[in-house]
């Protein structure tokens, strides 16, 4: 941690922004197994969103790690990183009004509540969306073939494979995918944001 920090707070804080953007922010962070349907969901919630006009954006899991995580890998302590700094990025976002959508598989219990805690310390909401399928559904989809290299063994440390994958004990919100499609996945989001008022 570097020494001699001192935070510069803004001149409009954080509840005056909501007020003058007419936008509350929150993250909603999508956690399930590969090819659970984190991305598909958060793709057509953010479309949603757009198209009622919410500020919206999408961190995606592969493509931060073409990025800001590139120099990170897939072991516990890099997962554990890749976290972290998503939950850094997600709460500075959330801050300025966004709604946050993130989708990372985030295997790791104690990683997850990390986010959320980053959040709720800084006075920000933050809910957590459970998509579930089982192991045997999110192995027979398997749009990128990774199952498949995993099982082969060319893919070390795949979550739900040969990587542990911890479901949440609180999510907000838990969506069965192999029981509920896309639109259906979409609908329940934006039910509960308008029942909890976080879009109005
Ligand atoms: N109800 C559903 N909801 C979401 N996706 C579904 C559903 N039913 C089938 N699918 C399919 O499952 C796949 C989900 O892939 P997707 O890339 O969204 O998973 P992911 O959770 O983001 O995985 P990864 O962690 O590898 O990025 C897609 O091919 C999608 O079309
Ligand atoms: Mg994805």
């Amino acid at each position: 941690m570097a020494t001699n920090l001192t935070f510069h707070p803004g001149s409009v804080d954080h509840h005056e922004r909501v007020d003058l953007l007419q936008q509350s922010g929150i993250t909603i962070w999508f956690t399930g197994l590969s090819a659970s349907g984190k991305s598909t969901i958060a793709c057509a919630l953010e479309q949603h969103l757009l198209h009622l006009h919410k500020f919206t954006y999408r961190l995606d899991g592969d493509n931060i790690r073409y990025g800001l995580n590139k120099d990170l890998g897939f072991d516990e302590r890099s997962r554990n990183e890749n976290i972290r700094r998503i939950g850094e990025v997600s709460r500075l976002f959330t801050d300025a009004a966004c709604i946050t959508l993130t989708a990372f598989i985030s295997p790791y219990r104690a990683d997850r509540a990390l986010a959320r805690k980053i959040h709720e310390e800084a006075g920000l909401n933050f809910m957590e969306v459970f998509v579930d399928a089982p192991l045997a559904v999110v192995e027979q989809r398997d749009p990128k073939g990774l199952y498949k290299k995993a099982r082969l063994g060319e893919i070390k440390e795949f979550t739900g494979i040969s990587a542990p994958y911890e479901p949440p004990l609180d999510a907000e919100l838990h969506i069965k995918t192999a029981e509920c499609d896309v639109e259906e996945a979409v609908r329940i989001i934006i039910g509960y944001l308008l029942e909890k008022g976080y879009i109005f």
